[in-house]
């Protein structure tokens, strides 16, 4: 199966979400990212239910919700409701992280789990197959428009060890200073979804530049 490309919505013109998601809708965009932070697991604070369900509303595509939040089962019902498809928690986040798969999983969702960049992959080991999607943050979590994280292509790489040794089907996806000079490098390395924001947002044509990401 070729990659998918995920484009960060926390990068779009929030006054325009409506055209913004239909932009993405007639792109080779496969899933749309978004990013929520509460302010204490990371440093910033995004956006919520509310604005979720707004984009809902218009996209054709899943929803890929990316939660850099505490305490993510207090609220994985929450984010059912509001239109998630794809669910990612923080294993930094999480005490009981087999129980929230569950819950995840309860709700009908794919169930990811996001990694930061001091966090080993060899931790999923004995959870692998309980986890359709591993994203490998390739920046400090947070924030937009970070340099990327050298070290990650040797993180996919073990990962994908791990993933094949386990006959796991768990894709692997890379979020954080994604552009075109190391995409090529990183689908090499292993990996399968890529999400950027910057890079697609700030583009002249984000269309083009999301063909561009998935022709690779
Ligand atoms: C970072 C977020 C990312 C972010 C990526 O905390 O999880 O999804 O939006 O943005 P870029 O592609 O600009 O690094
Ligand atoms: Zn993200």
């Amino acid at each position: 199966m070729s990659h998918l490309i995920a484009p960060s919505v926390l990068a779009c013109d929030f006054a325009n979400i409506q055209s913004e998601i239909e932009m993405l809708n007639k792109s080779k965009a496969d899933w749309i990212h978004i990013d929520v932070m509460d302010g204490a697991f990371v440093p910033n604070i995004s956006f919520g239910m509310p604005v979720i369900q707004a984009m809902k509303k218009h996209a054709k595509k899943p929803l890929d919700v990316h939660l850099m939040i505490e305490k993510p089962e207090n609220y994985i019902s929450d984010f059912k409701k509001v239109g998630a498809d794809i669910i990612t928690i923080h294993y930094e986040a999480c005490n009981h992280l087999h129980r929230v798969l569950q819950m995840i999983k309860a709700e009908g969702c794919q169930v990811g789990v996001a990694l930061n960049p001091h966090t080993p992959v060899d931790l999923l080991v004995s959870i692998i197959n309980e986890i359709d999607l591993v994203c490998l943050m390739s920046v400090n979590p947070g924030f937009g428009g970070q340099s990327f994280i050298e070290s990650t292509y040797d993180k996919v790489k073990e990962l994908k060890e791990i993933i094949k040794k386990n006959n796991a089907t768990t894709k692997i996806e890379i979020d954080g200073g994604v552009k075109q000079s190391n995409a090529k490098k990183l689908l090499d390395a292993g990996a399968d979804v890529l999400v950027a924001g910057s890079f697609v947002f700030s583009a002249e044509n984000p269309i083009a530049t999301i063909a561009q990401l998935k022709s690779i």
